[in-house]
C-alpha cells in the first residue's frame, strides 16, 4: 500500500482528489490533513468518510509538529491546502502569506526532515504567470514564462512554489509542481464565478459581471486536474513543473451567457458591477509539455457539455449548496472538532 498524504483534501480540489484517487487507485490509503477553513466541507467527502483506506485529520500546514507526524506515514505528499480565492486576497492578503508562503515552508521542512516522506507534489496554479493581452490572441503561458503574479494571492502561490524550486535545487528532495487553468466541477464553493452565478439563478437572484466581462480564462474540469495531479506524481520528473489546461478559452461573457442559456435565463439577469482591482486580462496554457512526456491530455472537459453536467449538479444537489451559502454546513463539524 502506498500512502499518500493530501493536504486542503476538504475543499474542491482536494475533495474531488482524494475520490479520484480511491476509486482509481486501489492500492493507494489517502490521509487528507486539513484545517477546515470556511472553504473546507466534510460534508464533500460523506460518500467516502468510511473507506478503509481514508483517514480525516484536522490539522493546519502551519502547526509543524503536526506535520512531522503526518510525514512519518506518507509515501508522498501532495500539497493543495490554500487560501484559493483572488478576491479574498483583495481585502486581506494575511492568511494568504501565512497559508500559501509560510505553510508550505512549514511543511517542506517536516518533510525534508522526515525518514521516509518521498515525493512532494506542490498543486500551483497559472496565476504565477501574471497575464496575457487579450489582443496577443496566440500566447499561451508555457513553463518558462517569466512569474509575474498580480493579485496577493497569486503573489503568495507563486511564493510557494519557488519555495519547492529551492527546496529541490538546495536539498535535492523529490519536488514535482503542476501550475493549473480554472477549475470547475462539483463541491466548488460558491464564491468562485460558475458556482456563485448558477446558484445565483436558481435562487432568482442576478449574477454580478466584473467590468466590461471580456476577461478570459481557460476552463479544466476538476476531474482532468485530479488526473493530471497524479499523473504527475507517478511520472513526473524530479524538479520539473507541469502546466495543466483544458485548451478551453472563455470570455466571462461568453461564459455567463452560456450559464444563463443551461438555466433557461435571459440577459437581463446580468449585472455589470465594478472590476476586480487588478484584474488579470487573460490566461491561456500551453500544456503541450505534460501530453509530450507524459501523455495526459484532458479528456472530461469538453464545452459545453462539461458545463452543462456541472450546472446540473448544483441543480440536483441544493441541499449541498444551501448549506454552504447559508454557513449551517460548518455546524456538521464544529459538532465532532470544535469551531
Ligand atoms: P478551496 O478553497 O476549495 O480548498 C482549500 C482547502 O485548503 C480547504 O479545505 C481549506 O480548509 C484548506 N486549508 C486552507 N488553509 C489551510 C491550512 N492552513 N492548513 C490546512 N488546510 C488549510 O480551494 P481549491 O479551489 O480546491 O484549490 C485547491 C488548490 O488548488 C489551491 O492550492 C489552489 O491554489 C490550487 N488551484 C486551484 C484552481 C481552481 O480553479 N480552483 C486552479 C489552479 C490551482
Ligand atoms: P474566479 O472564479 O474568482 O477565479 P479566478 O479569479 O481565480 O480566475 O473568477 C473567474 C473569472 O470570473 C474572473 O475573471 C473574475 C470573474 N468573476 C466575475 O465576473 N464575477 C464574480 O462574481 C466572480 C466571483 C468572478
Amino acid at each position: 500500500m502506498t500512502t499518500i498524504l493530501v493536504t486542503g483534501g476538504a475543499g474542491f480540489i482536494g475533495a474531488n482528489f482524494v475520490r479520484f484517487v480511491l476509486r482509481h487507485r486501489p492500492s493507494y490509503r489517502v490521509i487528507n490533513v486539513d484545517a477546515l477553513t470556511y472553504s473546507g466541507n466534510l460534508e464533500n467527502l460523506t460518500d467516502i468518510e468510511s473507506d478503509s483506506r481514508y483517514r480525516f485529520v484536522r490539522g493546519d500546514i502551519r502547526d509543524g509538529a503536526a506535520m512531522a507526524a503526518l510525514m512519518d506515514e506518507a509515501d508522498a505528499v501532495v500539497h493543495m491546502a490554500a487560501e484559493s480565492h483572488v478576491d479574498r486576497s483583495i481585502l486581506d492578503s494575511t492568511p494568504f502569506i501565512q497559508t500559501n508562503v509560510g505553510g508550505t515552508q512549514v511543511l517542506l521542512d517536516a518533510a525534508r526532515k522526515s525518514g521516509r516522506a518521498g515525493r512532494f507534489l506542490y498543486v500551483s496554479t497559472d496565476e504565477v504567470y501574471g497575464s496575457l493581452a487579450l489582443e496577443d490572441t496566440d500566447a499561451k503561458f508555457t513553463e518558462e514564462t517569466p512569474l509575474a503574479p498580480n493579485s496577493p494571492y497569486a503573489a503568495s502561490k507563486t511564493g510557494g512554489d519557488l519555495l519547492c524550486r529551492a527546496y529541490h535545487h538546495t536539498f535535492g528532495m523529490d519536488i514535482v509542481t503542476t501550475r493549473c487553468s480554472n477549475n470547475f466541477g462539483p463541491y466548488q464553493f460558491p464564491e468562485k464565478v460558475i458556482p456563485l452565478f448558477v446558484t445565483n439563478l436558481i435562487e432568482g437572484k442576478k449574477v454580478p459581471l466584473y467590468g466590461d466581462g471580456l476577461n478570459v480564462r481557460d476552463w479544466l474540469h476538476v476531474d482532468d486536474h485530479c488526473e493530471a495531479i497524479l499523473t504527475v506524481l507517478e511520472k513526473g520528473r524530479s524538479g520539473e513543473v507541469y502546466n495543466v489546461g483544458g485548451n478551453n478559452e472563455q470570455s466571462n461573457v461568453e461564459l455567463t451567457h452560456a450559464i444563463l442559456s443551461l438555466m433557461g435565463c435571459g440577459g437581463e439577469m446580468i449585472q455589470y458591477v465594478t472590476d476586480r482591482p487588478g484584474h488579470d486580462r487573460r490566461y491561456a496554457i500551453d500544456a503541450s509539455k505534460i501530453e509530450r512526456e507524459l501523455g495526459w491530455r484532458p479528456t472530461r472537459s469538453a464545452w459545453p457539455g462539461a458545463l452543462r453536467e456541472t450546472v446540473e449538479w448544483y441543480r440536483t444537489n441544493p441541499a449541498w449548496w444551501q448549506r454552504v451559502k447559508s454557513g449551517e454546513y460548518r455546524r456538521y463539524y464544529e459538532q465532532q472538532y470544535g469551531g
